[in-house]
């Protein structure tokens, strides 16, 4: 979205893993729905695909959900039990594979596994992806960074560019549970942080996580 659109500009990363049932995780605006059709069908074959994962149930999220679902006859939503009771069961086309927190599900080579963490950073149903064999955590909204150019996977530092989103924006709910989730989060250890806005990272990412959970917790 370019600073027309969007003060200082914003993107939107889907990420999809090829494997024996590929799994895209996040659909993008609705208004993206083709630049991400062809994005996947440039990778595989949509009737392929088998999951379509979101954080939790926002338009940036999971947005062209059904018409994704119309696009590939054989993927399903994937989400976490909250997001499925509270949106996902009524207004998706097909019904949803419902992950438990803790809950792994192997795609073939690659397993994943759901970490509910409610309103961290925002909405009840949140929660975030862990792909176990590359130690990917798919973290969603926590560390968004402004921007709209920005490189696909750096090692440079984040936190700065996503403390500055997080000071305008203001898009985190804080609870009592959130220095919890936050460790919860880090003890995956993850080496990639996939963002959904702005530059994934590679690095130690409990010791990124952990300095976050500081700056928001205090
Ligand atoms: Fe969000
Ligand atoms: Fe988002």
């Amino acid at each position: 979205m370019p600073p027309s659109e969007f003060p200082g500009g914003f993107t939107f990363n889907e990420f999809l893993i090829d494997d024996e049932e590929p799994l895209l995780y996040h659909t993008g605006l609705r208004g993206m729905f083709p630049l991400v059709r062809d994005a996947v069908a440039s990778v595989l074959p949509l009737d392929r695909l088998r999951h379509i994962g979101f954080s939790h149930y926002e338009a940036d999220e999971c947005g062209s959900l059904n018409e994704l679902l119309a696009a590939a006859p054989h993927a399903a939503p994937l989400c976490g039990e909250l997001a499925a009771l509270t949106s996902v069961q009524d207004v998706a086309d097909r019904p949803p594979r419902m992950l438990q927190d803790g809950e792994t599900l192997s795609l073939g080579a690659h397993t994943v596994q759901w970490l509910a963490t409610p309103h961290l950073p925002h909405a009840w149903e949140c929660g975030h992806l862990f792909e176990t064999s590359t130690a990917t955590l798919f973290c969603g909204d926590l560390l968004s960074q402004a921007g709209h150019e920005h490189e696909p996977l750096v090692e440079h530092d984040i936190l700065g560019a996503s403390e500055s989103t997080r000071a305008e924006f203001d898009y985190y709910a804080n609870t009592p549970q959130t220095g919890a989730l936050f460790e919860k989060l880090a003890q995956t250890e993850p080496r990639v942080l996939a963002c959904m806005h702005g530059s994934s990272w590679r690095g130690d990412g409990a010791g990124l996580l952990r300095e976050l959970a500081a700056r928001v917790v205090g």
